[in-house]
């Protein structure tokens, strides 16, 4: 291996490496240190500067689901993940990721939201999950801010306690920190370009540093996976969903809960920062915010809660959510190659799942077994091995 600029450096060689510092390549880091295999994250810019930076950080398997599937089961895992996580890294690194189950309550604007949203609230609690419906003068006493005339108003909603959030680019950092210490690699602002190739073996990833070697390659590029697949011809159907959100502070008025509101969402945080959160900009690459964004999000949150007009705007933030066309998850090892692995797609749920994701891939890596429950969301949906 190369030396390299860079924080912080070992001279024993890495086993794996992975490319992409966001919530899966810090979570694939962390458990493989966990499990003591050796791995460095490259990463092109620096750690969380994607999509996993602006993630509003929902643990949200329920208001997310429009019916019941084996993804549903896996988001479900994925939520319970976290406390333990959470729990673990404080002891670890003493960074409080701000692991809270605050609760979701999903509003119904009209009445077509409050039969959609009853009819999911049939299904889950069948299956024995805790969703409450409330009639709209009920709203406000989950909710404060919906006391009054703004409660009234909507048709409904469907609580969901056992919801929460957990404060994405802190996650990444304490994961990141905690590999480190378990003897993992960092290094920001070092981009693969490509990977070098020899057979159906990756030997080697291609930077502007020089080549890094490693037994297993994990491609977790999120959005940016795709061009680098492309390098050894593996067409990887991966597209952004632009998200654009806004942070926001409130003075008197924070919300005490998530407020969902189908068109927008707000998160309110343990420091009073309220989380304006997200468009959905299917295939646009461009990671700038716009008016446009920035405008209907603010539409959709006055529209149902006045209130909001008030608070004060601190940032204006957008990322890109990696998303295959089925908008599902696409890990596992790549067809046609023995030790390159991708972990990539999650849309919406890279912070959900990431932990769960960390632990698969560790799992693949060290014994080559595909856990059973992650069997469905493998590359070979798409990808053949005789590509
Ligand atoms: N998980 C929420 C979002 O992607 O906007």
């Amino acid at each position: 291996m190369q030396s390299f600029p860079g924080r912080p450096t070992t001279p024993v060689a890495p086993e794996v490496v992975i490319v992409g510092g966001g919530s899966i390549g810090c979570s694939i880091a962390y458990q493989l240190a966990l499990d003591g295999v050796r791995s460095l994250i490259l990463e092109r810019d620096y750690l969380a500067a994607g999509a996993s930076g602006v993630a509003a950080g929902m643990l949200a398997p329920q208001v997310e689901a429009p019916f019941d599937d084996p993804f549903f089961d896996l988001t479900l895992a994925g939520r319970k993940s976290h406390g333990p996580l959470a729990a673990a890294l404080y002891e670890d690194v003493g960074l409080d990721v701000e692991c809270r189950a605050t609760g979701i309550l999903r509003v119904a604007l009209d009445e077509a939201d409050r039969v959609e949203l009853q009819r999911r609230q049939r299904w889950q609690t069948a299956r024995g999950l805790r969703a409450d419906w409330l009639e709209s003068e009920q709203l406000g006493e989950c909710e404060p801010l919906l006391n009054g005339v703004a409660g009234r108003l909507l048709a409904g909603g469907l609580w969901l306690p056992d919801e929460g959030q957990v404060r994405s680019p802190r996650l990444v950092q304490a994961l990141a920190a905690a590999s480190v210490k378990r003897g993992a690699m960092v290094v920001e602002g070092s981009w693969a370009v490509g990977f070098e190739r020899r057979g159906d073996r990756i030997s080697g990833v291609r930077t502007p540093q020089g080549i890094v070697s490693a037994e297993t390659v994990v491609l977790a590029a999120g959005v940016w996976s795709t061009d680098l697949a492309q390098t050894i011809g593996l067409d990887l159907p991966v597209g952004p969903v632009k998200g654009q959100i806004l942070t926001l502070r409130a003075i008197q008025q924070t919300p005490r809960t998530v407020i969902w509101s189908g068109e927008c969402y707000l998160v309110p945080r343990v420091d009073g920062q309220v989380i304006l959160g997200a468009t959905e900009e299917d295939g646009n690459y461009d990671r700038r915010p716009t008016l446009a964004g920035i405008g209907s999000l603010s539409e959709a949150a006055l529209e149902f809660l006045p209130a909001v007009g008030q608070f004060t705007i601190e940032g204006i933030w957008a990322g890109l959510r990696p998303a295959a066309p089925d908008r599902y998850p696409i890990v596992g090892r790549a067809p046609g190659f023995e030790n390159l692995i991708l972990a990539t797609a999650h849309y919406r749920n890279g912070i959900l799942l990431g932990p769960l994701t960390g632990r698969w891939i560790s799992q693949l890596i060290r014994s080559g077994v595909v856990a059973p429950e992650f069997a469905p969301f493998g590359p070979e949906r798409f990808i053949s091995s005789g590509h």
